[in-house]
């Protein structure tokens, strides 16, 4: 099965692609890891990328949409994928319904994760991932068991994004109002959108998920 989180910075996407990715065996494809990745590497992608993301813009859908494609074209695809943080632009959702059906791939769900946003600039400035093993947490929503010791793999430091910080964010939330939340309105038109409610507590979102995915 093959679906796709919508939601803005800070709903909980990358968070629950983790959890259902070990539910259901389906691969996590996160465009946001992937620049940052190209960014760590130094590529040409990633410097095109770096200035953009810092500020909180969208990177061009060109680069984005090629980045994608190449990457779905992977064996461990053949299983299933979730969609995290792409298609962010109307164009970028047209690319990818144009790819899908090229590659004779279906889109079986997109869930949006609904949230406030006045509640996202105090979880994203909060969150901080293992700098071992890249476990999530947040410092007062998801502490580790042991103060500043991962409980995955005990490693002891920990990373914080470049661009998780309040001015930015306002910048990414205003992104996703402008160019994302437009794409909402496409799926339904399509007839495969689902909501959810992201400000519950994070295990009954992915209660939430896990019913909508069991009933598609
Ligand atoms: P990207 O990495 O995709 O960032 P984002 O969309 O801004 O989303 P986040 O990763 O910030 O939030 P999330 O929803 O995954 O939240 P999380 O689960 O971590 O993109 C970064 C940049 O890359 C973009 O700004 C853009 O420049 C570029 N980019 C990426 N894709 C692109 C594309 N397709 N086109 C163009 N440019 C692109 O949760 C956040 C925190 O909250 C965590 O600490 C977590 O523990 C906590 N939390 C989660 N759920 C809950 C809950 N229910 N209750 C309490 N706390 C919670």
């Amino acid at each position: 099965m093959n679906i796709l989180l919508i939601g803005p910075p800070g709903a909980g996407k990358g968070t629950q692609a983790k959890r259902l990715e070990e539910a259901f065996g389906m691969i996590q494809l996160s465009t946001g890891d992937m620049l940052r990745a190209a960014v760590a590497s130094g590529s040409a992608v990633g410097q095109q990328a770096k200035e953009i993301m810092d500020r909180g813009d969208l990177v061009p859908d060109a680069l984005i949409i090629d980045m994608i494609s190449e990457r779905i074209d992977r064996d461990d695809c053949a299983g299933g994928f979730i969609l995290d943080g792409f298609p962010r632009t109307v164009p970028q959702a047209d690319a990818l319904t144009k790819m899908l059906v090229e590659k004779d791939i279906s889109l079986d769900r997109v869930i949006e994760i609904a949230v406030d946003d006045d509640a996202m600039v105090t979880r994203i400035t909060g969150r901080l991932t293992c700098a071992n093993c890249g476990k999530g947490y947040h410092d007062e929503f998801e502490k580790p068991e042991v103060d500043g010791v991962c409980d995955k793999c005990g490693a002891t430091e920990f990373n914080r994004r470049a661009d998780d910080n309040a001015e930015t964010v306002r910048n990414r939330l205003a992104a996703y109002h402008e160019q994302t939340a437009p794409i909402l309105a496409y799926y339904k038109d399509r007839g495969v959108l689902s909501s959810v409610d992201g400000m519950a507590q994070m295990d009954d979102v992915t209660g939430q998920l896990k019913g909508v995915i069991e009933g598609a």
